[in-house]
C-alpha cells in the first residue's frame, strides 16, 4: 500500500521533461510519428515505454514530457500511466520478477514460489531489493498456463518452475549472472526490455533466431490443421466481398467471431466518422474479408 501512495505523490510533481535527452526526444518522435496524421496522442502507450526505458519507472518527468509532446494534458497521461500495471510507478530494479499467482500457477506452487522469493529477497509485491537488482512482483495470469507454473524475468519467460528452480533463477541473477529463459530471447536489462515493448526492435542476432512458442502452445493449432477444423468465421455470418467461405472447409483463413472488430470508435462522437479511425464501423466491412483490422 505504502508504495501505491509513494507513486502517487511522485506523480503529483509538477514534473521537468527537460530532464530528457535530446535522443530520447528524438525516439519519442519517431514513435509518433508511426500514426496517422492528427492522431499522434496515439502513441501514448508506447511513449510510456520508452518513458521507462530511460528512467527505469513513469516519473512526474515522464508524465510532463508525454504531456509536451502528445499535447494533452498530464492528468491524461496520468491516468492512462496509473492505469496499466505494466507502467511503475517507483524504479525497477535491473531485472522484474514477476511470479504468476492466478489460479492455476498458484495451485501448481506459484503461491509457494511466490512467498518463498519474497521471503529470500526481503520485499514484497512491488518491492525493490536494496541493492537494485531485483523488484518482485505477483503476476496475474501470464498466458502460459500449458507451461505452469510459470515467472517471468523481465517478460522473458521460465517455464515448469517449482520453488527450487525459481530460488536457482533468482540466486544467479543477484550474483550477475543471467539464466538463459526457457524459449525467446536471452534476457537483457529491464530498461532495455522496455525499449523493445516501446516499439524498438531488439537486434541481437539471438534474439532474432529465437523460438517463442513450445510444442505445448502449437498443440492447438496442429491438431485444429490435422482435423480440418476452424473456427466458425465472422465472415460467414456476414458476407462481404472476398469474404471466406465454409468456415469448416479447413481453410483457416476467415476470421473468427471473437476476432469481430469493436465499433469503439461510435463512443467518439468527433471520431466516429473518421475513416481512418482503427476499429470504427468503417473498418468493419474491410475486416469482413480476412484482413487484419488496423489497429487490431
Ligand atoms: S495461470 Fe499462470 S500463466 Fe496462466
Amino acid at each position: 500500500m505504502s508504495s501505491r501512495i509513494d507513486g502517487l505523490l511522485d506523480i503529483q510533481r509538477p514534473g521537468d521533461a527537460t530532464v530528457f535527452s535530446a535522443e530520447a526526444r528524438a525516439s519519442a518522435l519517431e514513435l509518433m510519428g508511426r500514426y496517422p496524421e492528427g492522431q499522434a496522442r496515439s502513441a501514448l502507450l508506447p511513449m510510456l515505454h520508452l518513458v521507462q526505458s530511460e528512467q527505469g519507472y513513469v516519473s512526474a518527468d515522464g508524465i510532463a514530457f508525454c504531456a509536451e509532446l502528445l499535447d494533452i494534458t498530464k492528468a491524461q497521461v496520468a491516468a492512462v500511466a496509473t492505469f496499466y500495471t505494466m507502467y511503475k510507478r517507483k524504479p525497477t530494479g535491473e531485472y522484474l520478477v514477476s511470479v504468476c499467482t492466478n489460479t492455476l500457477c498458484g495451485l501448481l506452487g506459484g503461491d509457494e514460489i511466490y512467498a518463498t522469493l519474497s521471503e529470500a529477497l526481503g520485499v514484497g509485491h512491488e518491492g525493490t531489493t536494496a541493492d537494485g537488482s531485483i523488484t518482485l512482483e505477483h503476476a496475474e495470469c501470464l498466458a502460459a498456463c500449458d507451461f505452469a507454473p510459470v515467472l517471468t524475468v523481465n517478460y522473458e519467460y521460465f517455464d515448469n518452475q517449482t520453488v527450487a528452480s525459481a530460488e536457482g533463477i533468482v540466486g544467479q541473477l543477484r550474483s550477475g549472472t543471467r539464466p538463459l529463459p526457457t524459449r525467446g530471447a536471452p534476457l537483457c536489462s529491464f530498461r532495455e526490455i522496455e525499449r523493445q515493448i516501446a516499439g524498438f526492435v531488439d537486434t541481437r542476432p539471438e534474439s532474432i533466431t529465437a523460438e517463442a512458442t513450445g510444442i505445448q502452445t502449437e498443440a492447438g493449432v496442429r491438431l485444429a490443421v490435422e482435423r480440418k477444423e476452424s473456427a466458425p468465421s465472422y465472415a460467414a455470418s456476414e458476407p462481404a466481398a472476398g469474404a471466406a467461405g465454409d468456415p469448416h472447409s479447413g481453410q483457416m483463413t476467415g476470421s473468427s467471431a471473437n476476432d469481430a472488430p469493436l465499433k469503439t470508435a461510435e463512443s467518439d462522437a468527433a471520431a466516429s466518422g473518421n475513416a481512418a479511425i482503427p476499429g470504427s464501423a468503417s473498418d468493419t466491412a474491410q475486416a469482413t474479408d480476412g484482413t487484419q483490422a488496423k489497429g487490431e
